[in-house]
C-alpha cells in the first residue's frame, strides 16, 4: 500500500509526504532533486530517478510495493515556460505521459495530481468554480490542462485520479524545519518575508485595482492544508471514488496589502515596500469556490492567513 510521490522532495510534496508518514503510511519518494532537497524528506525511502524514466519508476513500484501516486513533478515559473516552452512541455507533459505508463505497466492505478488554479487564467467571476472556462495564460499553465486531460481519459485504461487545483500555496511547517524558500520562488509570501529579513524592499504591483484597497486579490492556502487535500484525495481514491478534479482552495480572497498588514504583526517589523505598476497579466481578483473538495473529499481548509504568514515568519526567521 505504499504511495509514490514524485517531486516529494519539493515544496509542497515534502509537506505532503511528510503528512502521510505522520499518519503511518508507507511512502517512495522519486525526484531528480534538480530544484529538490533530499534534507526535507530525511528517512523516508527515495529514489533519484526522472519521471520519463520508466525502468527506474517501475523498479520502484515494484520494489516498495507500491499501488498509489502523488504525482508533484514538474517546472512551475510561469515567465520561464514562456522562455522556455519544450523545457515545459517535455518534463511537464512527455514527462507525466510516461509516468503513466510506467504505472499502468505495474498495476498501479489511483493517482493525485498536482495541478493549479493558473488553469482558469483570468475568471470571468469569482469565486470560481470547477466547471469555469479553462483559459490558461502561459506555457506553465498549458501543461497543466494537457495533464489534467491526459488523465481524464485513462478512466478507460484503468487509472483513476484526482486533479487538485491549487490556488496559493504559502507559509511552512509547524515545526519550521520547512518552508518556501525566497531564491526559489518569486511569490508573494517569501518576496514579503525576504524584504523584512534583507531590508531591501519588495515591489507591490499594483496599488488602482478595483479592489478595496486597491492591491490583488488571492486565496491563499496554508501548505500543511494542502498536503492534507492530497490525503483526502488518496483516500477517496482507496474507497472507489470516481475521477475528479477540485480546487484546493479557501474561498477567502485577501489583498496584497492584508498579507503585508499580517507580517508586520507577525515580525514585530516593517516590510520594506514600494508601489509600483501592475505586473502584466495579474488578474485583480482570484479566489476559490472549494464546495466541490469539501462534499467529494471531505477537505476543508483548517487554517487562515494568520496562520501562513506567521509560519512563514517563524521559518524564515529561524535561519531557515
Ligand atoms: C500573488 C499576488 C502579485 C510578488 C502564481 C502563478 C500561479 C500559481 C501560484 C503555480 C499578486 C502580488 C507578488 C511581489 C506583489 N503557481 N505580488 N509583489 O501570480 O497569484 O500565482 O503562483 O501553480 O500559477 O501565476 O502568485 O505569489 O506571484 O502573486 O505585489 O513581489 O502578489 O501581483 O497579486 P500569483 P504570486
Amino acid at each position: 500500500m505504499t504511495v509514490l510521490v514524485t517531486g516529494g522532495a519539493g515544496y509542497i510534496g515534502s509537506h505532503t509526504v511528510r503528512a502521510l508518514v505522520a499518519q503511518g503510511r508507507d511512502v517512495v519518494v522519486l525526484d531528480t532533486l534538480e530544484l529538490g532537497d533530499r534534507s526535507r524528506v530525511d528517512g523516508v525511502p527515495f529514489v533519484k530517478a526522472d519521471i520519463a524514466d520508466g525502468r527506474a519508476v517501475e523498479r520502484a513500484v515494484r520494489r516498495h510495493g507500491v499501488t498509489s501516486a502523488i504525482h508533484f513533478a514538474a517546472y512551475k515559473a510561469v515567465g520561464e515556460s514562456m522562455e522556455q516552452p519544450l523545457r515545459y512541455w517535455s518534463n511537464n507533459v512527455a514527462g507525466s505521459v510516461a509516468l503513466v505508463r510506467s504505472l499502468l505497466a505495474t498495476g498501479v492505478d489511483r493517482m493525485v495530481f498536482s495541478s493549479s488554479a493558473a488553469v482558469y487564467g483570468t475568471p470571468e467571476r469569482v469565486p470560481v468554480t470547477e466547471d469555469a472556462p479553462l483559459r490558461p495564460e502561459s506555457v506553465y499553465a498549458d501543461t497543466k490542462v494537457a495533464i489534467e486531460r491526459l488523465l481524464a481519459t485513462c478512466g478507460a485504461v484503468g487509472l483513476r485520479s484526482v486533479s487538485l487545483r491549487y490556488f496559493n500555496a504559502a507559509g511552512a511547517s509547524d515545526d519550521a524545519s520547512i518552508g518556501e524558500d525566497w531564491d526559489a520562488s518569486q511569490n508573494l509570501v517569501p518576496r514579503v518575508m525576504k524584504a523584512i529579513v534583507t531590508g531591501e524592499p519588495m515591489q507591490v504591483f499594483g496599488g488602482d485595482y478595483p479592489t478595496p484597497d486597491g492591491t490583488c486579490v488571492r486565496d491563499y492556502i496554508h501548505v500543511l492544508d494542502l498536503a492534507e487535500a492530497h490525503v483526502a484525495a488518496l483516500d477517496h481514491l482507496a474507497s472507489g471514488g470516481a475521477t475528479v478534479t477540485c480546487n484546493v482552495g479557501t474561498g477567502i480572497g485577501t489583498s496584497v496589502a492584508q498579507v503585508i498588514d499580517l507580517a508586520e504583526q507577525a515580525s514585530g517589523r516593517r516590510v520594506p515596500r514600494t508601489v509600483g505598476p501592475r505586473r502584466p497579466g495579474d488578474p485583480s481578483a482570484v479566489y476559490a469556490d472549494p464546495t466541490m473538495a469539501r462534499t467529494l473529499l471531505g477537505w476543508t481548509a483548517r487554517r487562515d492567513l494568520r496562520d501562513i504568514v506567521a509560519s512563514a515568519w517563524r521559518w524564515h526567521s529561524s535561519g531557515r
